[in-house]
């Protein structure tokens, strides 16, 4: 066989979030809905993973200490390093949850400030804060202050291509102590349509002088995160989808980076371990009937990606207990991928977002 040489990366050196080293430059976008503690916990067993973060939380509702934002920032020790995403446009508000925060722990926190649903965007916070400069500085410096852990944003390139406003906002973030931003290189006009914009994802590399860029989007394959590197020029990448079709992706990447090839992605049968893995912590953290209810979700992910037939998904959806799931998951297991080899590598799967006008999300 040829000697394969290891990739030419931007940036080789390790990634640092203020002083915290990340173990890779490979980290979890945060996918709400998905990137919860269960699905963490699996993806670092796997390895690779630089760095997980949860879904978006309310920082007015973790102030209230909702139910719901309580168990969004769960969290537990293999869970390292962890960061909580959290939105909001009242900048007491956030600085009060990033303190919060840090007393309970985490060891970074990130502000989103990309989402383009409109729940988000009506209260000042997401990607409506790519319009308001002076009051979005003065949020991001108030969350800065407030804490000793690094604060990192995530945004998309602007509103839309009448306004890129993310170089110049990376470009004032690293100025009032943003320990890193992360970029989808969309904008929120955009959605998720089209291809991701590599070219805006660079100018905003070339507007910092030291914090490291994190390029975000349509990363599925290596080819994917070598062009990454290579057209931006950014220090590390974000996996959200990508991560959903293949856990495996973290753990390719950093193989990929130190040898210049890896293993494949987990068959059907190491795909089945995983589903039962992620279910346990899943079950672990809501409790039998909750945790059935909540993970079908996530179940039809996994089984897509797994190549079962739809009637069996359509069971797996039916079943209500604990041991309807597993006669259900026992068939799933013995009839394998449909048309396939249980051995063979399952085709890639393409996870699709909410489609239509980005305002009526
Ligand atoms: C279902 C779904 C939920 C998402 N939730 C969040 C979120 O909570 N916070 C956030 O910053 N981005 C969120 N995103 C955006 C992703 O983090 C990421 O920026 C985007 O999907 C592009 O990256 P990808 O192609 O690797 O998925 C979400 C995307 C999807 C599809």
């Amino acid at each position: 066989m040829e000697p394969v040489e290891p990739p030419q990366l931007p940036h080789p050196g390790p990634i640092y979030y203020g002083s915290m080293r990340l173990p890779s430059r490979y980290l979890i976008s945060p996918l709400a809905g998905y990137t919860n503690l269960s699905f963490r916990r699996v993806c670092r067993e796997l390895g690779g993973v630089g760095l997980g973060t949860t879904d978006l939380v309310s920082a007015r509702a973790l102030m209230q200490r909702s139910w719901k934002s309580l168990q969004l920032i769960e969290t537990c020790p293999e869970d390292r390093p962890f960061a909580v995403q959290i939105f909001g446009g009242d900048p007491a508000i956030m600085k009060d949850a990033a303190q919060y925060l840090e007393e309970y722990g985490v060891d970074s926190i990130d502000i989103n400030m990309g989402c383009p649903v409109a729940r988000i965007t009506a209260s000042g916070g997401g990607s409506a804060m790519m319009c308001k400069a002076n009051e979005t500085m003065h949020l991001v410096q108030s969350v800065v202050d407030a804490v000793r852990v690094p604060v990192t944003v995530k945004m998309r390139l602007g509103w839309d291509d009448t306004q890129i406003t993310a170089p110049q906002f990376a470009r004032e973030f690293e100025q009032i102590g943003v320990a890193a931003v992360a970029i989808h290189g969309r904008t929120r006009a955009q959605g998720f349509t089209g291809v991701v914009n590599l070219d805006g994802i660079r100018q905003v590399v070339e507007a910092v002088e030291r914090i490291p860029v994190v390029g975000n989007g349509d990363v599925r394959t290596i080819a994917d995160a070598e062009r990454m590197f290579q057209v931006t020029g950014c220090h590390a990448i974000s996996i959200g989808r990508g991560a959903l079709a293949n856990p495996w992706i973290f753990r390719q990447l950093v193989e990929w980076e130190t040898t210049g090839q890896c293993g494949p992605p987990g068959s059907f049968d190491d795909r089945m371990q995983l589903f039962r893995r992620q279910f346990g912590y899943f079950e672990d953290q809501q409790g039998p009937d909750r945790g059935i209810r909540l993970f079908r979700k996530m179940a039809h992910w996994y089984l897509k990606a797994m190549r079962v037939s739809a009637e069996l998904r359509n069971e797996y959806q039916d079943a209500c207990t604990p041991d309807e799931v597993e006669a259900v998951l026992a068939k799933i297991s013995a009839a394998g991928p449909k048309g396939m080899n249980r051995d063979g590598r399952l085709p890639d799967l393409h996870v699709p977002v909410p489609n239509g006008p980005v305002e009526r999300w």
